[in-house]
């Protein structure tokens, strides 16, 4: 499936439902849009100019520092120049010493310096010397993005742009969240993803599983501050309000504690007619509770439920649960399908890799017994990895087909920002798409107001999924 980006006709959504409170949202940016978004096409021709003055002010600079120094040596030596001669000597000695400095000085700020260009804390080898200065950006999708093939080809209605909008007004939402510190929970990739699908789709009734502390409760009810929520979760969010903070909603049926029951096992039709819900297209489900997604899938269906979230999405060879991610890993997908052979080229870039990324995987992590690569080492994990169980290629592979069969829409949220901007260490940029904010827009990004947050909240990037599913 192609990108959100790549769908032009999608700039004007249609459907009833699926707007996206537009004209408020055009009114809120049009004022800012000028600067915010101006470091492309005419700007980046001013930023050009700029950079010519800079360099030429730069030079006269340097030509001044040279002169000074020249003169400082030339008296250090007591060869203060009398004769013109000597003096032009001394100053191209004195010069040439002085560029050499600068040189060194320079390099030296390039290769040690880990806010100029991305250095991993993860290790503290320079990946510039491995990928190239300029290899970030290419980083993204190098081994390889798999993606779910829907039934008709069809794709969301957002496009990047819509994103890079909605960016800048979830900025200031999620810095009033009430959990700051949310370790185990969502991150502010995470969390944008899910409040933009949710304000883009306008569900008339919201359901999550797994709710921890209730941030991503907050997260749904910013995005649609007065529809109800149902939360499903073993214990209630209230209980942690006795260690610090938590969030717990007034508009929102809690199974949880004594009350909890699995999504599995709820009588849907029953508590449907309870919220006076006919159409259930009009309802979003949002997973974030570590169960198999196959599983969960064919449950939401059975159900009639149309609109799926998964928090997290897991790459093959990582994670506790099997994922969309893993179950479209297949060879007749680009980027999907692996081979455990050790002398690959694969296994070669994969080793590399595991260097710099924490949740990368090398060849000898991705391959279990019998050169089983699918699901993590072949194996089908469920409910936070209390339970796994060994499949066979053949059923990996069927499982994909059926998922196939019955999705309308597969969508993975890019990352927010690259890694050189977010400082992130975790996520693997080779096996994601790219990133809302490339590498390399620091201005974008510092005018998003994304460079005031702390580094960590960038960490918990897993390919967050939007899934439309039909019989
Ligand atoms: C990763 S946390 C959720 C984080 C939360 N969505 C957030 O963003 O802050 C996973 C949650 O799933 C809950 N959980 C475990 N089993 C579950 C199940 N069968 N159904 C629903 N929730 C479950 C856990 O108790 C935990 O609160």
């Amino acid at each position: 499936m192609s990108s959100a980006s790549s769908s032009p006709q999608s700039t004007t959504p249609t459907h009833r439902h699926h707007h996206f409170g537009t004209n408020m949202l055009e009114r809120a940016l049009s004022s800012r849009r000028g600067t915010l978004f101006a470091d492309d096409d005419e700007s980046s021709a001013s930023a050009a100019n700029a950079d010519e003055s800079k360099t030429k002010k730069n030079n006269n600079i340097l030509f001044r520092a040279t002169n000074r120094a020249s003169n400082y040596i030339s008296r250090l030596l007591g060869t203060t120049a009398s004769a013109s001669s000597s003096s032009s000597t001394s100053y191209w000695l004195c010069a040439a010493v002085f560029l050499l400095l600068v040189v060194f000085a320079a390099s030296s700020l390039l290769f040690n310096s880990r806010g100029f260009v991305c250095i991993s804390s993860y290790n503290p080898v320079s990946r510039a010397g491995f990928f190239g200065l300029d290899g970030l950006a290419s980083d993204f999708g190098t081994l390889g993005v798999p993606w779910c093939r829907s039934k008709l080809g069809k794709t969301v209605e957002w496009t990047s742009k819509d994103l890079l909008r909605a960016l800048e007004e979830f900025v200031p939402i999620y810095e009033t969240r009430p959990i700051k510190n949310n370790m185990y929970g969502m991150g502010f990739d995470h969390s944008f993803g899910l409040w933009f699908m949710t304000r883009w789709l306008q569900p008339e009734l919201m359901i999550e599983s797994g709710a921890f502390k209730g941030h991503s409760t907050w997260v749904l009810r910013q995005a649609m501050p007065d529809r109800p929520i149902i939360s499903l979760s073993p214990r209630h969010p209230e209980k942690y309000l006795k260690k610090g903070p938590a969030y717990v909603d007034g508009n929102c049926t809690y199974y949880a504690g004594k009350d909890f029951v699995d999504f599995g096992s709820v009588d849907w039709p029953k508590v449907m007619k309870k919220h006076g819900i006919t159409d259930l297209s009009r309802v979003l489900i949002f997973f974030d509770d570590h169960q198999n997604e196959l599983k969960r899938v064919e449950q939401a269906l059975k159900a009639g439920f149309r609109h799926l979230v998964f928090e997290d999405n897991y790459d093959t060879g990582t994670g506790d649960h099997y994922s969309l991610r893993q179950i479209c890993d297949q060879a007749y997908i680009s980027g999907g399908g692996h081979s455990c052979f050790k002398d690959s080229d694969e296994a070669r870039v994969r080793s590399r890799r595991k260097k710099f990324w924490e949740k990368a995987v090398d060849i000898e992590e991705l391959c279990g017994p019998d050169e089983a690569w699918w699901g993590v080492r072949g194996y089908m994990r469920d409910n936070f990895n209390h339970s796994n169980k060994p499949i066979s290629y053949e059923q990996h592979f069927q499982n994909s087909r059926y998922i196939e069969s019955i999705l309308d829409v597969y969508w993975e949220l890019p990352p927010v920002a690259g890694p050189s901007l977010t400082h992130q260490t975790r996520y693997d940029p080779a096996r994601v798409s790219s990133p809302i904010v490339e590498d390399g827009r620091y201005g974008l990004f510092q005018r998003l107001g994304l460079s005031k947050f702390d580094n960590s909240v960038f960490n918990g990037y897993t390919q967050m999924v939007y899934l439309q599913i039909s019989k």
